[in-house]
């Protein structure tokens, strides 16, 4: 398995790569170069958070490593799968088995039942839920009598305590989530991310988040700064003022540019 060095003396497996990264939509006038040759690692058992202005390719990026969507060159590598390599029905399967996702917008389904949001991907799957580990994450985020509700007869926070169990229900090799708690309070938003940090500390989980917020990113074990489709920056340990810090400077080169 391949390894790397982010901090001296700490190796730790990848969990997703893109190298050498590109997406450009549309062609012509009209073309956007949404990312622009991106390289990064997202390192196992690790919380990252993708920081950087609106339209700077945060979303992109992510879709493209979570196989959500083509990208026009580089590559992109799951574990040690070569995500360019596979056909269509091989790319479902191996998100479907192997990554977890978060969206703003919950996307739960209205007629399910909270456990039966949960249990939906390995449902369609035909998957078994490891029982134990099921009742752990329930647990974790603390849905244990909110499991026969409807995500209408849940708060917001709650439908997305509801859609982060179900993330780390098949035990994904890494969970994505773009702006998780970008729908949420401060308060709830912060148990999500609590949530979050438990399941990298404790069960190991790799994640990989969108925000926009430099409260969730301190969250983060590291956070890559993107602008107009290039890495420009990253922080190891962030705390929310280093990474308002950062965000500050960027805006100043932006105008003086
Ligand atoms: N389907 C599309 N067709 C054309 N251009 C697109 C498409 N999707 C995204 N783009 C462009 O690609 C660039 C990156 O978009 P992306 O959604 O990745 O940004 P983002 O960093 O996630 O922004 P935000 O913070 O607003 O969510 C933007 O300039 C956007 O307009
Ligand atoms: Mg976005």
């Amino acid at each position: 398995m391949t390894t790397t060095t982010p901090i001296a003396g700490r190796a730790t497996a990848v969990a997703a790569r893109a190298s050498d990264l590109s997406k450009v939509y549309g062609q012509g006038e009209t073309q956007v170069v949404a990312l622009d040759r991106v390289s990064v690692d997202f390192r196992q058992a690790e919380l990252t958070a993708i920081m950087g202005p609106s339209g700077s390719g945060k979303s992109t990026l992510m879709h493209c490593v979570a196989g959500l969507d083509s990208f026009s060159s580089g590559s992109v590598r799951i574990g040690d799968t070569e995500l360019g390599s596979l056909k269509d029905k091989q790319l479902t399967k191996l998100r479907r088995d192997k990554i977890g996702f978060i969206f703003q917008a919950f996307n739960l389904l209205p007629t399910l039942t909270a456990l039966e949001n949960i249990t939906l991907p390995m449902d369609i799957a035909g998957r078994k839920a490891d029982k134990e580990w099921l009742n752990s994450v329930i647990g974790m985020v603390g849905l244990a009598d909110r499991l026969s509700h409807r995500p209408t007869q849940l708060s917001g926070g709650q439908q997305q305590r509801v859609a982060v169990a179900r993330a780390l229900a098949s035990k994904p090799e890494i969970i994505f989530g773009d702006e998780p708690t970008g729908n949420l309070d401060s308060r709830s938003g912060a148990e999500v991310l609590g949530f979050l940090r438990n399941s990298v500390r404790e069960l190991g989980q790799t994640v990989v988040m969108v925000t926009h917020d430099p409260v969730a990113a301190a969250y983060a074990d590291r956070v890559v700064f993107l602008a107009d489709g290039r890495i420009v920056d990253e922080v190891y340990g962030p705390t929310a003022d280093s990474v308002l810090d950062r965000m500050k400077q960027f805006d100043a080169k932006g105008r003086t540019s």
